[in-house]
C-alpha cells in the first residue's frame, strides 16, 4: 500500500510557526513580491536575505507537534511505500525524525549557489552580502523556491503521485500550484485522495475523504487508523 503526504503550513501552526494566509498570515505583513519573488531578490539582496535570516535563526524556538511525530513514524513503519512532500521550508519534519522529505518549496537551513541551482549547501546561519558558494565562490542566495521559480523534485513527484494508493494532503490551502493540483493527479490516476485542515472544502470533486480539525488531533489519529488498516 503506497501512501504519499502532502504539508503546508498548517501542519506546522500549533508549533507557533505562521501559516501564509487567513489572519495573521505572513503574507499580511511582508509583501510577497519584495521577499519572494526573484525581482525583489535582484531589488534589494539584503532586505531578502534578513527575512529569511529571521525565519531561519529562529526555527530552533518552535518545536515538531504530535501531527510531525505521527508522519515520521508512518515513515518508519512504512519505509519505501511512504513519501513525504512539503511545501514548508521549516525543519520541523525532520526534527520529528522524518528522514526523507521532499522540501518542494526549498528548505531554511541550506542556501544555493547564485550561478548554479545545483550548488546547494546546509547553512543554518545569519547570510550576507559577502556568503559565498562553497562550491564555486559565487554569491550564496536563500535556497527557497520563490513565486514564478519552478518548484524542486517534479519529477519524482510526479512519478510517486501517478504510482500510489493513497494520497493525503495536510494544512494547506491548496491555493497554489503545483501542489494545489497534486490531487487531482493522484486521483486520476487511481488513488484515494483524503484532505486533512482545519478548513475543509466538502464539495471539492478531487478528494474522497475530508477530515476537518486540528493536526495535533487528526493527523496522528489519521497514522494510527491507517497502519492498523494496513495491518489486517
Ligand atoms: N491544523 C490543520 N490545518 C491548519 C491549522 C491547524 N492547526 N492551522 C491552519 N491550518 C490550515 C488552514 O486552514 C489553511 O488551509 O492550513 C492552511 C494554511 O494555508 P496557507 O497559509 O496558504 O499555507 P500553505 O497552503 O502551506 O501555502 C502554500 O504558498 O506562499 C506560498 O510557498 C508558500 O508553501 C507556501 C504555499
Amino acid at each position: 500500500m503506497k501512501l504519499v503526504v502532502l504539508t503546508g503550513a498548517g501542519i506546522s501552526a500549533e508549533s507557533g510557526l505562521r501559516t501564509f494566509r487567513g489572519n495573521d498570515g505572513l503574507w499580511e505583513n511582508e509583501p510577497i513580491e519584495a521577499v519572494a519573488t526573484p525581482e525583489g531578490y535582484f531589488k534589494d539582496k539584503k532586505r531578502v536575505k534578513d527575512f529569511y535570516n529571521g525565519l531561519r535563526t529562529g526555527l530552533p524556538k518552535f518545536k515538531p507537534n504530535a501531527a510531525h511525530f505521527a508522519l515520521a513514524k508512518l515513515e518508519e513503519e512504512l519505509g519505501n511505500d511512504f513519501l513525504l512532500i512539503t511545501q514548508n521550508v521549516d525543519d520541523l519534519h525532520e526534527r520529528a525524525g522524518s528522514k526523507r522529505v521532499l522540501h518542494m518549496h526549498g528548505y531554511l537551513n541550506q542556501l544555493r549557489c547564485e550561478k548554479n541551482e545545483n550548488h546547494i549547501f546546509d547553512f543554518t546561519g545569519e547570510e550576507t552580502l559577502e556568503t559565498k558558494c562553497p562550491i564555486c565562490g559565487a554569491m550564496s542566495r536563500p535556497h527557497i523556491v520563490w513565486f514564478g521559480e519552478i518548484p524542486l523534485f517534479m519529477d519524482q513527484i510526479e512519478y510517486a503521485l501517478q504510482n500510489t494508493d493513497e494520497f493525503v494532503y495536510i494544512g494547506t490551502s491548496s491555493v497554489v500550484y503545483p501542489a494545489a493540483g497534486f490531487k487531482q493527479v493522484a486521483k486520476h490516476c487511481g488513488a484515494h485522495v483524503t484532505c486533512l485542515n482545519l478548513e475543509i472544502n466538502p464539495n471539492d470533486p478531487a478528494t474522497d475523504t475530508n477530515i476537518q480539525g486540528k493536526a495535533t488531533e487528526i493527523v496522528p489519529r489519521w497514522c494510527e487508523e491507517f497502519l492498523q488498516k494496513i495491518k489486517k
